[in-house]
Protein backbone atom coordinates (compact mmCIF):
# COMPACT_ATOMS: atom_id res chain seq x y z
CA UNK A 1 0.00 0.00 0.00
CA UNK A 2 2.57 2.16 0.83
CA UNK A 3 5.27 2.59 -2.26
CA UNK A 4 8.59 2.68 -1.15
CA UNK A 5 10.80 5.44 -1.83
CA UNK A 6 15.06 5.54 -2.04
CA UNK A 7 15.87 9.52 -1.88
CA UNK A 8 19.68 10.16 -1.89
CA UNK A 9 20.86 13.13 -0.80
CA UNK A 10 23.61 14.39 -2.60
CA UNK A 11 24.47 17.14 0.23
CA UNK A 12 27.81 19.39 -0.70
CA UNK A 13 28.79 17.21 -3.47
CA UNK A 14 29.30 17.41 -7.10
CA UNK A 15 30.10 19.84 -9.79
CA UNK A 16 27.39 20.50 -12.74
CA UNK A 17 28.80 18.26 -15.02
CA UNK A 18 30.20 15.79 -12.26
CA UNK A 19 26.15 15.82 -11.06
CA UNK A 20 25.36 14.84 -14.82
CA UNK A 21 27.58 11.55 -14.99
CA UNK A 22 26.06 10.79 -11.97
CA UNK A 23 22.65 11.19 -13.05
CA UNK A 24 23.16 9.86 -16.45
CA UNK A 25 24.39 6.60 -14.88
CA UNK A 26 21.48 6.19 -12.59
CA UNK A 27 19.12 6.29 -15.57
CA UNK A 28 20.98 3.90 -17.31
CA UNK A 29 21.08 1.54 -14.41
CA UNK A 30 17.87 2.18 -12.82
CA UNK A 31 15.96 2.06 -16.27
CA UNK A 32 14.01 -1.32 -14.78
CA UNK A 33 12.92 -0.12 -11.50
CA UNK A 34 8.86 0.15 -10.71
CA UNK A 35 8.08 -0.43 -7.89
CA UNK A 36 10.03 1.91 -5.82
CA UNK A 37 10.18 5.58 -6.05
CA UNK A 38 13.83 6.76 -6.82
CA UNK A 39 14.30 10.80 -5.96
CA UNK A 40 18.00 12.35 -6.35
CA UNK A 41 18.88 15.45 -4.55
CA UNK A 42 21.46 17.31 -5.77
CA UNK A 43 23.20 21.05 -5.72
CA UNK A 44 20.94 24.14 -6.67
CA UNK A 45 23.43 24.91 -9.64
CA UNK A 46 22.90 21.23 -10.95
CA UNK A 47 18.96 20.70 -10.87
CA UNK A 48 18.19 22.39 -14.17
CA UNK A 49 20.83 20.02 -16.41
CA UNK A 50 20.18 16.68 -14.08
CA UNK A 51 16.75 17.41 -14.91
CA UNK A 52 16.95 17.63 -18.50
CA UNK A 53 18.96 14.25 -17.48
CA UNK A 54 16.07 12.64 -15.77
CA UNK A 55 13.59 13.56 -18.45
CA UNK A 56 11.39 10.64 -19.59
CA UNK A 57 12.85 8.48 -16.49
CA UNK A 58 11.00 7.35 -13.55
CA UNK A 59 13.79 8.88 -11.03
CA UNK A 60 12.86 12.32 -9.59
CA UNK A 61 14.48 15.34 -9.04
CA UNK A 62 14.80 17.23 -5.46
CA UNK A 63 16.40 19.87 -3.87
CA UNK A 64 17.46 19.82 -0.54
CA UNK A 65 16.52 23.18 0.94
CA UNK A 66 13.66 25.81 -0.25
CA UNK A 67 12.75 29.22 1.47
CA UNK A 68 9.17 29.99 1.99
CA UNK A 69 8.59 32.83 0.14
CA UNK A 70 7.59 32.54 -3.64
CA UNK A 71 9.31 35.80 -4.97
CA UNK A 72 11.06 39.10 -3.24
CA UNK A 73 13.87 40.60 -1.73
CA UNK A 74 15.24 37.57 -0.33
CA UNK A 75 18.77 37.43 -1.16
CA UNK A 76 20.69 33.98 -1.78
CA UNK A 77 17.31 31.81 -1.25
CA UNK A 78 15.24 29.46 -3.59
CA UNK A 79 11.66 29.22 -3.79
CA UNK A 80 9.65 25.98 -4.00
CA UNK A 81 8.49 27.99 -7.21
CA UNK A 82 11.52 27.98 -8.83
CA UNK A 83 12.64 24.37 -8.05
CA UNK A 84 9.63 23.29 -9.65
CA UNK A 85 10.52 26.03 -12.72
CA UNK A 86 14.14 23.78 -12.30
CA UNK A 87 11.95 20.58 -12.35
CA UNK A 88 12.26 19.92 -9.30
CA UNK A 89 9.29 17.34 -8.14
CA UNK A 90 9.99 17.69 -4.34
CA UNK A 91 12.08 19.48 -1.57
CA UNK A 92 13.98 18.12 1.43
CA UNK A 93 13.21 20.17 4.45
CA UNK A 94 14.63 20.69 7.75
CA UNK A 95 17.52 18.19 7.56
CA UNK A 96 19.70 17.69 10.80
CA UNK A 97 22.76 19.57 9.07
CA UNK A 98 20.58 22.21 8.56
CA UNK A 99 18.67 22.85 12.11
CA UNK A 100 22.24 22.13 13.16
CA UNK A 101 24.86 24.16 11.26
CA UNK A 102 22.35 27.26 10.35
CA UNK A 103 19.80 26.53 13.40
CA UNK A 104 16.48 25.99 11.83
CA UNK A 105 13.40 25.91 13.78
CA UNK A 106 10.43 24.03 13.89
CA UNK A 107 8.86 27.06 13.32
CA UNK A 108 10.95 28.22 10.11
CA UNK A 109 10.46 24.29 9.00
CA UNK A 110 6.55 24.69 9.05
CA UNK A 111 6.66 27.64 6.85
CA UNK A 112 8.87 25.71 4.28
CA UNK A 113 6.96 22.77 4.80
CA UNK A 114 3.51 24.71 3.67
CA UNK A 115 5.04 26.74 0.71
CA UNK A 116 6.28 23.19 -1.01
CA UNK A 117 2.91 21.53 -0.41
CA UNK A 118 0.95 24.66 -1.96
CA UNK A 119 3.62 24.89 -4.59
CA UNK A 120 2.73 21.64 -5.65
CA UNK A 121 6.21 19.55 -4.36
CA UNK A 122 6.74 16.40 -2.50
CA UNK A 123 7.77 17.50 1.35
CA UNK A 124 10.31 15.16 2.46
CA UNK A 125 10.23 16.48 6.25
CA UNK A 126 13.68 15.07 8.38
CA UNK A 127 13.49 15.05 12.08
CA UNK A 128 15.29 13.18 14.52
CA UNK A 129 17.28 13.01 17.74
CA UNK A 130 21.15 13.81 18.44
CA UNK A 131 23.12 10.88 20.96
CA UNK A 132 22.87 13.40 23.50
CA UNK A 133 19.06 13.77 23.44
CA UNK A 134 18.78 9.41 22.75
CA UNK A 135 21.24 9.18 26.02
CA UNK A 136 19.19 11.75 27.95
CA UNK A 137 16.23 9.76 27.65
CA UNK A 138 14.63 12.48 25.84
CA UNK A 139 14.04 11.04 22.30
CA UNK A 140 10.02 10.88 22.06
CA UNK A 141 9.73 14.01 23.47
CA UNK A 142 12.18 15.81 20.86
CA UNK A 143 10.70 13.46 18.45
CA UNK A 144 7.07 15.12 19.71
CA UNK A 145 8.16 18.48 19.38
CA UNK A 146 9.75 18.20 15.86
CA UNK A 147 7.15 16.96 14.35
CA UNK A 148 4.05 19.06 16.31
CA UNK A 149 5.84 21.96 14.90
CA UNK A 150 7.04 20.98 11.40
CA UNK A 151 3.20 20.00 10.48
CA UNK A 152 1.43 22.83 12.42
CA UNK A 153 -1.83 23.60 10.73
CA UNK A 154 -1.14 20.83 7.86
CA UNK A 155 -4.82 19.18 6.75
CA UNK A 156 -4.77 15.29 6.29
CA UNK A 157 -5.02 16.21 2.37
CA UNK A 158 -1.74 18.26 2.81
CA UNK A 159 -0.36 15.03 4.00
CA UNK A 160 -0.41 13.25 1.41
CA UNK A 161 2.20 14.89 -0.57
CA UNK A 162 4.17 14.98 2.80
CA UNK A 163 7.02 12.12 3.96
CA UNK A 164 8.92 12.25 6.43
CA UNK A 165 12.67 10.78 7.27
CA UNK A 166 13.65 9.85 10.30
CA UNK A 167 17.80 10.44 10.81
CA UNK A 168 18.71 9.81 14.05
CA UNK A 169 21.64 12.48 14.04
CA UNK A 170 24.59 10.31 15.64
CA UNK A 171 23.78 7.73 12.63
CA UNK A 172 24.50 10.51 9.71
CA UNK A 173 27.88 10.39 8.03
CA UNK A 174 29.10 7.91 11.09
CA UNK A 175 29.00 4.73 10.05
CA UNK A 176 26.60 3.92 13.08
CA UNK A 177 23.13 2.86 11.62
CA UNK A 178 20.10 2.54 13.99
CA UNK A 179 19.44 -0.75 14.60
CA UNK A 180 16.58 -2.30 12.46
CA UNK A 181 14.65 -2.41 16.15
CA UNK A 182 15.79 1.11 17.03
CA UNK A 183 14.20 2.22 13.97
CA UNK A 184 11.39 0.66 13.79
CA UNK A 185 10.24 1.61 17.33
CA UNK A 186 11.15 5.04 16.15
CA UNK A 187 8.81 4.57 12.79
CA UNK A 188 6.01 3.67 15.03
CA UNK A 189 5.62 6.14 17.33
CA UNK A 190 6.49 8.69 14.46
CA UNK A 191 2.89 7.25 12.92
CA UNK A 192 1.22 7.15 16.21
CA UNK A 193 1.62 10.83 16.67
CA UNK A 194 0.73 11.42 13.20
CA UNK A 195 -2.38 9.55 13.91
CA UNK A 196 -3.23 11.95 16.96
CA UNK A 197 -3.03 14.73 14.77
CA UNK A 198 -4.59 13.53 11.86
CA UNK A 199 -6.43 10.31 11.54
CA UNK A 200 -5.86 6.02 11.13
CA UNK A 201 -5.99 6.75 7.37
CA UNK A 202 -3.34 9.49 6.83
CA UNK A 203 -1.20 7.29 9.92
CA UNK A 204 -1.73 4.11 7.55
CA UNK A 205 -0.82 6.11 4.15
CA UNK A 206 2.21 7.60 5.60
CA UNK A 207 5.85 6.94 4.33
CA UNK A 208 8.11 7.00 6.99
CA UNK A 209 12.04 7.02 5.56
CA UNK A 210 15.13 6.18 7.44
CA UNK A 211 17.72 7.84 7.27
CA UNK A 212 21.91 7.85 8.50
CA UNK A 213 24.32 5.49 7.30
CA UNK A 214 22.38 3.61 5.13
CA UNK A 215 24.28 1.21 2.70
CA UNK A 216 23.84 -1.90 0.77
CA UNK A 217 24.67 -4.61 3.81
CA UNK A 218 21.95 -2.95 6.03
CA UNK A 219 19.42 -1.96 3.81
CA UNK A 220 17.17 -5.12 3.83
CA UNK A 221 16.81 -6.08 7.16
CA UNK A 222 15.73 -2.19 7.69
CA UNK A 223 13.24 -2.25 4.83
CA UNK A 224 12.08 -5.21 6.43
CA UNK A 225 10.69 -3.26 9.17
CA UNK A 226 6.67 -2.82 9.12
CA UNK A 227 6.50 0.94 9.31
CA UNK A 228 9.84 1.34 7.47
CA UNK A 229 9.04 2.46 3.68
CA UNK A 230 12.40 3.72 2.66
CA UNK A 231 14.98 5.52 3.25
CA UNK A 232 17.03 9.02 2.42
CA UNK A 233 20.55 7.91 1.61
CA UNK A 234 23.81 10.33 1.93
CA UNK A 235 27.14 8.85 1.61
CA UNK A 236 25.90 5.97 -0.89
CA UNK A 237 24.37 7.91 -2.77
CA UNK A 238 27.14 9.01 -4.22
CA UNK A 239 28.21 5.44 -5.08
CA UNK A 240 26.73 4.16 -8.43
CA UNK A 241 27.05 0.70 -6.99
CA UNK A 242 25.79 1.75 -3.43
CA UNK A 243 22.97 3.39 -4.53
CA UNK A 244 21.94 0.90 -6.95
CA UNK A 245 21.90 -1.93 -4.64
CA UNK A 246 20.14 0.20 -2.24
CA UNK A 247 16.94 0.80 -4.49
CA UNK A 248 16.98 -3.03 -5.00
CA UNK A 249 16.68 -3.61 -1.74
CA UNK A 250 15.71 -7.21 -0.46
CA UNK A 251 16.59 -8.92 -4.14
P1 LIG B 1 24.37 9.34 5.47
O1 LIG B 1 23.45 10.65 5.39
O2 LIG B 1 23.66 8.26 4.69
O3 LIG B 1 25.68 9.74 4.86
O4 LIG B 1 24.50 8.97 6.90
C1 LIG B 1 22.05 10.56 5.47
C2 LIG B 1 21.46 11.95 5.42
O5 LIG B 1 22.04 12.87 6.01
O6 LIG B 1 20.39 12.18 4.82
Amino acid sequence: MRKPIIAGNWKLNKTIAEAEELAAALVADLADVRDTEVIIAPVYTALSRVAEILENSPIQLAAQNCYPQETGAYTGEVSPLMLKDAGCSAVIIGHSERRQLLEETDQLINLKVKKTLETGLLAILCVGETLEERENGEMLEVLTAQIKGSLADLTSDQMADLVIAYEPVWAIGTGKTASNEQAQEAHSFIRGLIQGLFDPETAAACRILYGGSVKPDNVDGLMAQDDIDGALVGGASLKIEDFSRIVRFGQ
